[in-house]
């Protein structure tokens, strides 16, 4: 029987393009920059799976363009890159990433916030373009974390162990939004689920953890950031798309909010002449939440293993549309 063509859309960490070389002939797009989709459609055309990043979008035409292919293995947990419905429709199977990111995302979730309220990026610049003259009583005053509110939209695995790491690290107050219930957040955490108009006029910090969907694209405006406390510190460790962009640079500016500290931005990469580098209550990381070894690492070995679940028609052990199943490609 032949081997199994596999497109693997970027280099990804050894411990996975290994155990899908074991098994498959694998192409391996090799630049630093996604293939154009012109490239993907070319690579894929003859292809049974295919190994994605975020960055690459998965589409009916591209499905088309590839007949063989029975599966999408996202090297992410998010998969809005991805038209899953498509791929269902057509008995291609998606696989994701989840768990294995889940701590290295909470911990840029807290450093942004640590970052963002303790004014860190805009004093560690200041120092070093000579701006520091000497200890200042009403210098670089920021917020204090213990005891205060944070408001997670989103309480799946990452919102809760970033609440998990502020409740019992500063005894913050933990209030959520979620379509159903978290028994884990309010046993564990003592926290309140509210509707978003609440969170958001008590939340200290707001950290989003929501995934991108059309409810969720632009949840984040003027109006959001109005509600929102003066001294408020918004965090964005989700998908850049949920917030308004202008709406945040113009609530940073004005004061209508005290800071901000994204991961995530829309476009990505956020061009370097964008208005929210210039705002020095802003601080922006280059989508890194995932980035450790060790993440890299389980979320490459998580990777190859949906893909060759996929190409050799076993179940996906995360497998985003089980409902493909039935109408699985051969
Ligand atoms: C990264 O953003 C991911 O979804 O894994």
């Amino acid at each position: 029987m032949p081997r199994p063509k596999v497109f693997v859309a970027r280099r990804i960490p050894d411990e996975g393009l290994s155990a899908i070389a074991a098994a498959c002939d694998v192409d391996v797009w090799p630049d630093r920059l996604p293939p154009p989709p012109d490239a993907l459609r070319d690579r894929v055309r003859d292809c049974d799976g295919l190994v994605s990043l975020l960055t690459d979008r998965v589409d009916a035409a591209l499905l088309d363009a590839a007949p063989r292919l029975k599966v999408v293995s996202n090297f992410a947990v998010g998969f809005n890159n991805v038209d899953v419905p498509a791929c269902t429709q057509r008995g291609v199977c998606v696989g994701n990433t989840p768990g294995v990111l889940t701590d290295a995302t909470a911990d840029i979730a807290v450093t942004l916030l640590l970052n963002a309220a303790r004014r860190i990026a805009e004093s560690a610049a200041d120092a070093k373009a000579g701006r520091w003259l000497t200890w200042e009583p009403l210098g670089w005053l920021g917020q204090d974390l213990v005891g205060r509110t944070l408001g997670i939209v989103g309480m799946g695995r990452i919102g809760f162990a970033t609440a998990k790491r502020l409740h019992h690290g500063w005894g913050m107050k933990v209030i959520y939004t979620k379509r159903t219930p978290s028994a884990e957040a309010e046993q564990q955490l003592g926290a309140r689920r509210v509707e978003l108009d609440e969170l958001l006029a008590q939340s200290d910090y707001v950290s989003v953890h929501a995934d991108l969907n059309p409810t969720t694209k632009g949840l984040f405006g003027a109006a959001q950031f109005k509600q929102m406390k003066r001294t408020a510190v918004f965090v964005n460790t989700s998908r850049g798309p949920l917030v308004d962009q202008p709406a945040l640079a113009e609530a940073l500016r004005s004061g209508t909010i005290f800071a901000a500290g994204l991961d995530v931005t829309d476009p990505e990469p956020l061009p370097p002449e964008h208005e929210l580098y210039a705002l020095p209550n802003c601080v922006i990381a280059p989508h890194v939440a995932s980035a450790t070894i060790d993440t890299r690492n389980a979320m490459a070995r998580l990777c190859a293993n949906n893909l060759l679940a996929g190409v050799r028609g076993e179940p996906l052990p995360h497998w985003v549309n089980p409902d493909a199943a039935a109408a699985r490609r051969k």
